[in-house]
């Protein structure tokens, strides 16, 4: 390296901003996603700069700079902070970088949910089955630099003790109360809190998280017979939630409406073919690229038969079920056998030929007699494959 070795090439100083740190150069160039936050958020407590060096194989690294600074920072006109409205603009529009590359989600939709979540609102993922709503939330908790918090609300079967807590008895204490991991993640300042399945949650989880989200009160009441007060949230708190709601029904069908009204909904949207064919291809680079073409096609065709009016099955295949079925392809199952375990007993197999699972069924095998893909399936075959059938 021509480089002199200890001094740094560049030289950051970090601001706070909200709950973030950002690391300014002295060219008012934003280096936040360069550093850590552990090693930004040191350098802001410590008030010290951080330098960028070179190591011997030619990586850099930052670590604290105190020697000089050639352009000094503050005098820079654009370092200057940011108002908060620029600050959280340039964040929003730049953030679809901080999506995974593994989680499919257009480019406006996942800039919308970190748009929501910035700004506090409570965020309800919808979409059907396995459609990315759990991974999309995750993601996004995970982007933000904040305290985050998980809860499986779908998968409790004591509302009342996973979301405030329960009174215990012993013989020494007598009767007390141990708070639940909820209230305490409520108290959280800037906390992101991910309410998971909240849809299949017990209506009892419902009725406590009424006062929680709305924006007017944002406070949790304990029982009432314990005679305890109520928690407040904590400022700039955000709940993520999601809801396994199909796009087609309207969510106060199976959830409350007045708690539906408490969040920012964000519809997941179910992937079209190419992008269906995007994913599979980027998790399965080993496997046969014509048969993840198919694995696509025969999900996007499930997909468009479910949406019609005359749909002969009830859900589409799901994304999950496409990344479980070439999971099997690349442990050597064929389409054929991957298909039998993972695809059809989703399906009700009653009726016989006329069921959902014999409808499946004859989309797969389109795909699989000769293996070839270039017989494509039509509408009109499909009519045809059915009247021969029954
Ligand atoms: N949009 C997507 N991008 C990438 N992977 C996806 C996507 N949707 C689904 N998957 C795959 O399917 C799996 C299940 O997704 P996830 O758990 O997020 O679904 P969900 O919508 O939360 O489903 P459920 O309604 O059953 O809770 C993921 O682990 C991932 O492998
Ligand atoms: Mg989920």
């Amino acid at each position: 390296m021509a480089k002199k070795i200890n001094v740094p090439d560049a030289v950051v100083r970090v601001e706070k901003s909200g709950n973030r740190f950002n690391a300014w150069d002295t060219d008012g160039v934003k280096r936040t996603s360069e550093i850590t936050t552990g090693a930004r958020r040191k350098a802001f407590e410590g008030d010290y700069l951080l330098g960028r060096f070179t190591n011997k194989a030619g990586k850099f690294y930052w670590r604290r700079w105190d020697g000089e600074v050639a352009s000094p920072v503050d005098n820079t006109s654009s370092v200057d902070v940011p108002t908060d409205h620029a600050e959280v603009l340039s964040f929003i529009h730049g953030s679809y970088s901080l999506k995974p590359q593994g989680l499919m989600m257009s480019e406006l939709k996942w800039k919308y949910l970190i748009r929501s979540a910035v700004r506090g609102k409570n965020i309800m993922m919808t979409g059907p089955a396995g459609c990315g709503k759990t991974m999309a939330a995750k993601s996004v908790v995970n982007s933000l630099d904040r305290p985050d918090f998980y809860f499986n609300l779908g998968a409790t079967q004591d509302p009342r003790g996973t979301l405030i807590g329960n009174t215990h008895f012993e013989s020494s204490k007598g009767t007390y109360f141990s708070e639940s991991l909820f209230v305490k993640a409520i108290q959280t300042p800037d906390a992101v809190i991910l309410l998971d399945e909240l849809s299949r949650a017990h209506p009892d989880a419902w009725n406590i998280l009424m006062t929680v989200l709305d924006y007017g009160q944002r406070y949790l009441r304990l029982d009432e017979s314990d005679g305890q007060a109520t928690i407040k949230v904590a400022e700039n708190v955000t709940f993520v939630a999601t809801a396994n709601i199909g796009n087609e029904y309207t969510s106060t069908r199976v959830m409350d409406k007045a708690l539906m009204d408490r969040f920012t909904i964000v519809e997941m949207d179910v992937l079209s073919e190419d992008d269906e064919n995007e994913l599979l291809t980027y998790m399965f680079p080993n496997v046969d690229s014509t048969v993840l073409g198919n694995v696509a096609k025969i999900a996007s065709l499930t997909r468009t038969e479910s949406n019609s009016e005359t749909a002969r099955i009830n859900s589409g295949i799901s994304t999950r079920t496409t990344v479980e079925l070439c999971g099997l392809l690349y442990d050597g199952f064929n389409l054929v056998e991957a298909a039998e375990v993972s695809i059809y007993p989703q399906y009700d197999a009653t009726g016989g030929v006329d069921s959902e699972r014999t409808f499946v069924k004859q989309i797969v095998q389109k795909f699989c007699d000769d293996g070839s893909s270039d017989d494509l399936f039509n509408e009109d075959e499909m009519a045809e494959a059915e009247g021969s059938m029954s």
